[in-house]
């Protein structure tokens, strides 16, 4: 089966033990300074131990203005490093490879948890989520670069394997990249180039500044209308992302069976073809069966990414292969999840996503 099998990534020559990945999940358990907690080390680990190939942290800001919700994890200063090198070698142990995903905010980034004003690419009116945001003056945005770099040395340090730069769901550098929030007209505005010029700045900053062997992935979503990001303009993102010496991209499509109207084909289908084939391509979004990670592979995925099957089963890629097609479906009662690892804040979440735990939302 192939999800069984084990991948080179081309550029480090580096072998992944299978092609299954456990994607950025936020799960609430970090301290309120961004300190990694026992309990969400153990979350991880037990992923690791489960058979997954990747193993992705929850999104974590790299300045405490980046910060989107409580419990989030932070990995700007060192007194990160303890509880990062804890997580880095519990996952190592178990023989997975571990990914960082490191993240702004910028307007989703509230003053309830930064204490300041959201920032973005540019000025925006207030939404129903969020108060009116300021643009960033050019040297903030040099300064927000600097501090994606920093904390990917910090990942490096603590001995994490990479990092996953969060380019999806209507984040900072999503917000560079769409033309609604990104009006700038200097060097981070105007065409496609330029408003991915604050994501190539990070990944070849993070490249000087680390080992060869340090991997980059790079996650997109392939249309954020909120933000102004279409399907041809991550078509024509694609390629240019794969020119910067990345590891990995990873598209995240939320349901990978949706096809996109004006071509009949999946997103996956869309970004391998505008892929080039020496990057291996992560897609994750509604895979819950073997038939689903067959579907998957099908569209042309070298990687299948899992966050809610990888939540309600900690050995998910180790049930595929022992030959459990169709893994129990949510909900999940408390005691289940209790028993995946998951600490109380974290079912506590859990139940707010609709039908996952049989005491949470219906
Ligand atoms: C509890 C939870 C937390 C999530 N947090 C993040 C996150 O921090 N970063 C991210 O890129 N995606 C996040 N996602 C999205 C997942 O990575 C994934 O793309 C999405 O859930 C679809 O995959 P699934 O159908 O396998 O759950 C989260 C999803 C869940 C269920």
């Amino acid at each position: 089966m192939l999800m069984q099998s084990p991948l080179r990534l081309p550029r480090t020559g580096r072998t992944l033990r299978n092609r299954s990945v456990l994607a950025a999940m936020t799960n609430k358990q970090s301290a309120e300074d961004g300190t990694l907690s026992p309990a969400e080390i153990q979350w991880l680990a037990h992923r690791a131990a489960g058979g997954f190939g990747i193993i992705t942290t929850a999104a974590t800001h790299v300045t405490p203005g980046g910060k989107s919700w409580c419990g989030e994890m932070g990995v700007w200063s060192d007194h990160h490093l303890p509880g990062l090198t804890t997580l880095a070698n519990a996952i190592r142990a178990e023989g997975a490879v571990s990914l960082a995903q490191i993240f702004h905010g910028g307007r989703r980034a509230p003053r309830e948890w930064t204490g300041q004003q959201p920032v973005s690419a540019s000025d925006l009116p207030a939404d129903d989520r969020t108060e009116a945001t300021r643009m960033l003056s050019s040297l903030e945005v040099d300064d927000l670069v600097t501090a994606f770099v920093e904390a990917a040395v910090r990942c490096e340090r603590a001995g994490l394997d990479g990092v996953e730069l969060h380019g999806a769901h209507g984040y900072l550098i999503s917000q560079f990249l769409g033309t609604k929030t990104n009006r700038r007209t200097d060097r981070w505005g105007g065409d496609l180039a330029s408003r991915a010029r604050f994501l190539q700045s990070i990944v070849e900053g993070i490249r000087a500044a680390t080992a060869p062997s340090f991997l980059i992935a790079v996650r997109l979503s392939p249309v954020l209308p909120d933000v102004g990001v279409t399907l041809a303009d991550s078509e024509a993102l694609v390629p240019l992302v794969a020119s910067w010496d990345i590891d990995l991209l990873h598209v995240s499509c939320w349901d990978v069976t949706v096809q996109d109207e004006d071509h009949g084909q999946t997103f996956t289908r869309r970004f391998r073809d505008a892929l080039p084939t020496d990057v291996p391509l992560i897609s994750t979004g509604g895979i819950w069966t073997q038939s689903d990670v067959d579907f998957v592979f099908d569209q042309g995925a070298d990687l299948v990414g899992v966050a809610r099957a990888g939540i309600g089963h900690a050995d998910w890629p180790r049930q595929l292969a022992g030959g459990i097609t169709d893994p129990k479906r949510p909900p999940f009662t408390p005691e289940h999840l209790a028993r995946a690892a998951l600490s109380p804040p974290f079912i506590e979440y859990m139940r707010r996503w609709k039908g996952f735990v049989t005491d949470g939302r219906a």
